[in-house]
């Protein structure tokens, strides 16, 4: 959890529904029939989805907001306007994850963030998915040693997650391999509803396996694979654009680092410039914290720059290469 209680915090069970005021059996009944079971999963909640299980518009609203308040009064959940000292405050309690490249992390400030959304974009092959497994590695790491010594939850939208990767870092860094797979809980999704419900309920998981990394490979796929042609672009990004924002407040919530992947799209409208950009358009440009440009360089080695970011230098950029230990710095011990 992220925030700090204090004398004066309420006491709630944040996994007891019926302590938001207004619920009772007959609420809990539908919420739980739509996979929200405690009041972090009805706070993380969009009225929107509470109206598709029979609430009145109302009664959505309400709820949701209850639910915030009571994660608010009980210290769960920090509040909504507060001082920027407070908010300095409360990224104190982020922290990073090693990528597995001093470089890297040194352009990221220390590493991949907690309580943020971090985009990996690039095209084929760039390395995208390979940095997503050696994430998993570190994730699982000591403190001292970069990680945050918690389990990585992977969903995979392409059928691209292999445990025989991630064993090989794992042994490549000299750590038990079937330790760290058993600390790598996967979910393999099929489609955008598929999804977007396994993101729903992804804080009970996050809970239950103590997870401090969730990896979504990739965001857009099913996205781009669904909605063909412009008349559906609308639904699409108000899909995408909920989605991201279920995952940030999942972020938020659960102190974890969420990376996505999210593939280049060939604009041959631009002449000038980058021909390739990122999929997805303004709704995932707004919703990720950092944005990192991947591209394959000279010597096989990889170029990673940062596209989007609240306060990192637009020109930060690192290089990295892909080995049998996962993402490494060009030269072991040099950035
Ligand atoms: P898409 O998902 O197709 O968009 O690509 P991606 O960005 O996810 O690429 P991915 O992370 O799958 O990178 C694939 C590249 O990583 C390969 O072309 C190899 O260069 C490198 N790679 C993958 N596995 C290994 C490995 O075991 N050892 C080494 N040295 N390199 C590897
Ligand atoms: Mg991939």
């Amino acid at each position: 959890m992220v925030s700090k209680k204090t004398a004066d915090s309420k006491e709630v069970d944040v996994f007891d529904l019926q302590a938001v005021e207004g619920v009772g059996k007959a609420t809990e009944e539908k919420l739980n029939a739509a996979g929200i079971t405690s009041v972090l999963d009805l706070a993380a909640a969009t009225p929107r989805e509470l109206v598709e299980i029979g609430l009145s518009a109302e009664k959505a609203e309400e709820l949701c907001l209850k639910a915030r308040l009571l994660l608010i009064e009980s210290g769960f959940l920090d509040k909504e306007f507060v001082p920027a000292t407070e908010v300095l405050e409360r990224r104190k309690s982020m922290q990073r994850v090693t990528t597995g490249s001093s470089a890297l992390d040194s352009m990221l400030g220390g590493g991949v963030e907690t309580q943020a959304i971090t985009e990996l974009i690039g095209e084929y092959g760039c390395g995208k998915t390979q940095i997503c497994h050696t994430l998993c590695v570190t994730t699982q790491l000591p403190r001292q040693q970069g990680g945050l010594e918690g389990t990585a939850i992977y969903i995979d939208t392409e059928a691209t997650f292999r445990p025989e990767r991630i064993s090989q870092i794992a042994e490549g860094r000299g750590l038990d391999p079937q330790k760290v797979l058993e600390n790598v809980i996967f979910a393999s999704v099929y489609n955008s509803s598929h999804l977007q419900l396994t993101v729903k309920e992804l804080g009970r998981y996050i809970e239950k396996y103590k997870a401090r990394l969730v990896v979504v490979d990739s965001i857009i796929s099913h996205f781009r694979a669904e909605y063909v042609g412009r008349g559906t672009l609308a639904e699409r990004q108000q899909r995408l654009n909920d989605l991201l924002h279920r995952l940030l407040r999942t972020a938020q919530m659960h102190n974890v680092a969420v990376v996505v992947t999210n593939q280049v799209q060939a604009n041959p409208d631009q002449f000038f410039g980058d021909p390739n950009k990122p999929s997805g358009g303004h709704v995932l440009a707004h919703s990720s914290t950092y944005r990192i440009f991947i591209r394959r360089a000279a010597n096989n080695t990889r170029l990673a720059r940062i596209i989007d970011s609240p306060y990192h230098p637009p020109t930060a950029e690192a290089y990295f290469k892909i080995t049998e230990k996962g993402v490494e710095d060009l030269q072991e011990g040099k950035q």
